[in-house]
């Protein structure tokens, strides 16, 4: 059955979430569902996002696939298209697909930050597009953009991916500041670890590792606030923004002292 085809318009509001396959992304769809959304799940893997939508029977909402490559822009406007077509618009989009290749400094290579550039960012600025353009004609939404607390500050194995996630920090507090004007609330989210197949992977200690569930709880929350930033876990992300606020100096001594 091809799902996409078989949905029609009703009163509850549409989300829209890239990365949804997994990990976060796929927390915050069975959260969102829960709260009684119709969630657009977009991810590559097509079996996954069945089974989340699987996942969603007897909940208050639903969970509809939208398989999708987020680092294809053609892809992604028919895939927005379609979503607006099938559910008469799109209320809300997080933005979350993303990856953290682990890259040493002194095993630096460009491929390894074209790789995250590539879905980190311009991913999202894919998405962007179609969006911006739908919310600024309909006068309302808003947009939350999955960054990391990685990218308040440059941290150690983090180049590539720091760099992407401090450029959507940036990029956000850019777009809120114009598109509020039109209606259209930008966010951003800024996790520390979470537990998920993307920090399975890591070998280093992750201090204030959070369950993916009580994650995808603090972006609902924070989905329906009106604050710009969303960021969890509460201590680990206070600790980062008073190293963001450091001298230089002090700020290297301090991340060569922690390893
Ligand atoms: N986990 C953490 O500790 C943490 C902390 C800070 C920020 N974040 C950010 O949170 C987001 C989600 O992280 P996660 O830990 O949940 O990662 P994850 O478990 O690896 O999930 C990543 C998701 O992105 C999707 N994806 C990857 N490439 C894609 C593409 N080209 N097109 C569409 N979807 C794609 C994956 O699905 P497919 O493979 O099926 O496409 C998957 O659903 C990322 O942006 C990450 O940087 C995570």
């Amino acid at each position: 059955m091809n799902v996409n085809q078989d949905k029609a318009p009703s009163d509850a509001p549409v989300i829209w979430i890239t990365g949804a396959s997994q990990g976060i992304g796929e927390a915050v769809a069975i959260a969102m569902a829960r709260e009684g959304m119709v969630v657009a799940a977009s991810a590559r893997n097509v079996e996954r996002l069945e089974a989340l939508a699987n996942q969603s029977t007897g909940l208050k909402g639903s969970i509809i696939p939208y398989p999708l490559d987020v680092t294809d822009q053609t892809a992604v406007n028919k895939t927005v298209h379609k979503i607006i077509e099938n559910h008469g618009g799109i209320d809300q989009a997080i933005l979350n697909a993303g990856t953290y290749i682990s890259a040493p400094a002194t095993g630096f290579t460009s491929d390894a930050v074209r790789q995250q550039v590539e879905l980190n960012l311009m991913g999202v600025c894919h998405c962007l597009e179609p969006l911006i353009a739908f919310m600024t004609k309909r006068g309302q939404g808003t947009i939350a953009i999955n960054a990391s607390l990685a990218g308040y500050r440059g941290l150690p194995r983090a180049a590539g991916y720091g760099a992407t996630k401090a450029a959507l920090i940036n990029m956000a507090e850019s777009l809120n500041s114009e598109l509020s004007d039109v209606g259209i609330d930008i966010k951003i989210i800024n996790p520390g670890f979470v537990k998920t197949p993307l920090t399975s992977k890591n070998q280093f200690p992750m201090p204030f590792l959070m369950e993916v569930d009580k994650a995808a709880q603090v972006i609902v929350k924070g989905m329906k606030g009106r604050s710009f930033e969303i960021r969890f876990p509460r201590i680990f992300a206070a600790i980062l923004g008073l190293l963001r606020r450091l001298p230089y100096p002090l700020y290297f001594w301090l991340i060569r002292k922690a390893g």
